[in-house]
């Protein structure tokens, strides 16, 4: 490949793991590629990765922009944040008109928003995707996950067709929609992906503490679990985990990892993102909190000090308590899915992404993190019914529910008796509980409302809001709570709402 200007077919601004890998994966594919860093190392690297192949470094802005192809298609695989706009900021006025900008790394989907804005007022085409798959993802076949200006998507549809992972033959890239979709997609792939890595932590301590299981086993049964319908990426991982010892000695490496998970951010996102769209997703919520919790390691060993003998062994024959948590984790691991995908389409109404969740399953089955066999079970789902309204109403993953809910039961159970912390295991429970109860106790909270602040509530079988003078009634019946208890609301009752003079107490209670 000679150096003449407009040569490449392809640019990537940023020669990390990730962008270098996804350039040589590129120019595997037989793209000739041109890569931009600032820092000379990160050149050199691609220059001794991509020998004999058609790729090419450089340190100079102007030189790779110039190096590529017209209409110029550009990809930023930087950290998300400030640096994204620092990077738009310096190469807008070396774009053209027409030329495409794609930021693949981990944007907040609301940045992605203003950035389509303000490029497409300079007439630049530019598009957020999400991509999946660590270091040998990019390398070796990623999932992505592209959104936006669909006409640029078209253009680079090809290229990233061919460079995507593959599952029966179908890459694992589709467009996902309009607007900043595609990073909304891949934050919550990145939720779903905290859900699950928190659930195989939580494996591991009961595994480790609940049933005293030395290393060696706890790894077997991990293999052993991969093998079967809990086969997944993170799994697979977990077991080679499992069977890796610090370098220069016979012990696991695992074992002097401190305890402290550490966070991009993704994950919380996806749970601030979800309070915003009142879309229930607690187990996720669990893992980013337990992150976050792992962090606090002072106050931890103190707090053991203090309320300690820690957790002890789980009760009961050891082979009938693996097979609940097998049963337990494959339960859970289906709640932690269905709570991604429920907010998937919760923001697909509210942001009209117009997003087809079988299409999503279906490029999450391979190069993701969180691909799994379960994956087709969910593709099915919602390829059979977009409109599906949750994933647990699916006829077949009924019985895969029905089938697994009572070991997850009886194994959580023992684990919150036994003082085994097992929170997402619980969430995940909880939320299952909840769910499936016709008639919830939430009505009380709705009388509360208005009992301390005229919030109002509504009736069973009448049209409207209601509001009741809770105090009233009070003083007619002894209080235990002291003068303050007698007071009036806290704010006037709603004006336009009707009144509990309208309607006799009693009729409420
Ligand atoms: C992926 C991952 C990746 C993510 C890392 C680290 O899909 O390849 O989700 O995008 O950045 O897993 O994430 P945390 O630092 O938040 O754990």
């Amino acid at each position: 490949m000679s150096d003449t200007p407009m040569d490449y077919a392809f640019g990537m601004i940023g020669l990390g793991t990730m962008g270098r890998n996804l350039l040589l994966n590129m120019a595997d594919h037989g793209f000739a590629v041109a890569g931009y860093d600032k820092n000379q190392k990160q050149v050199d690297l691609l220059g001794q990765e991509g020998q004999g192949k058609p790729v090419k470094g450089f340190m100079d802005s102007k030189e790779f922009v110039q190096s590529i192809k017209m209409p110029r298609a550009i990809m930023m695989l930087v950290p998300a944040g400030a640096i994204v706009d620092s990077v738009i900021a310096e190469m807008t006025p070396l774009l053209s008109p027409g030329d495409i900008l794609i930021d693949g790394g981990n944007s907040h989907f609301t940045d992605t928003e203003r950035r389509a804005k303000e490029l497409a007022a300079k007439n630049l085409h530019f598009f957020g995707m999400g991509v999946s798959g660590g270091e040998e993802g990019a390398r070796f076949g990623p999932s992505m996950m592209p959104g936006g200006d669909a006409e640029a998507y078209k253009v680079m549809q090809p290229v990233f067709e061919a460079i995507a992972a593959k599952v029966d033959g179908a890459p694992c890239v589709a467009y996902m929609g309009p607007g900043a979709a595609g990073h909304f997609v891949k934050m919550v792939h990145n939720g779903i992906e905290y859900g699950l890595m928190e659930l195989i932590a939580e494996t591991y301590g009961v595994l480790k503490t609940g049933l005293g299981l030395d290393n060696a086993a706890i790894g077997q049964v991990f293999t052993q679990w991969n093998e079967g319908r809990l086969q997944s990426f993170l799994l697979d991982i977990t077991k080679d985990i499992f069977a890796f010892n610090a370098p220069g000695t016979d012990h696991l490496l695992l074992d002097d990892i401190k305890d402290e998970a550490r966070a991009k951010g993704t994950g919380k996102w996806t749970s601030q993102v979800a309070m915003d769209l009142q879309a229930p997703i607690p187990t996720i919520d669990t893992a980013v909190s337990m992150r976050d919790l792992s962090k606090y390691k002072e106050l931890r060993v103190q707090l053991a000090a203090q309320y300690g003998p820690e957790a002890g062994q789980l009760p009961g024959n050891k082979e009938e308590v693996l097979r609940q948590l097998e049963q337990a984790f494959y339960f859970s691991m289906i709640m932690s899915y269905a709570q991604g995908m429920h907010l998937l389409a919760k923001a697909s109404e509210e942001y009209k992404y117009d997003l087809h969740l079988a299409t999503i399953a279906k490029i999450w089955r391979g190069g993701c993190i969180i691909r799994s066999a379960f994956l087709n079970d969910i593709f099915n789902a919602f390829e059979g019914n977009n409109q599906l309204a949750h994933l647990l109403l699916d006829g077949k993953v009924q019985p895969l529910v029905q089938g697994s809910v009572g070991g997850a039961r009886s194994l959580i159970a023992a684990a919150v008796t036994s003082g085994l912390a097992v929170p997402a295991y619980t969430s995940a429970l909880g939320y299952f509980d909840a769910f499936r109860t016709a008639r919830l106790p939430s009505n009380l909270i709705q009388a509360q409302r208005d009992y301390f602040g005229a919030h109002t509530y509504e009736l069973i079988g009448k049209e409207g809001v209601f509001h009741t003078q809770w105090t009233g009634l009070r003083d007619k019946v002894e209080s235990p709570a002291g003068p303050q208890a007698n007071q009036a609301p806290a704010t006037p009752p709603v004006p336009g709402t009707k009144q509990s003079n309208e309607e006799p107490l009693n009729k409420h209670l």
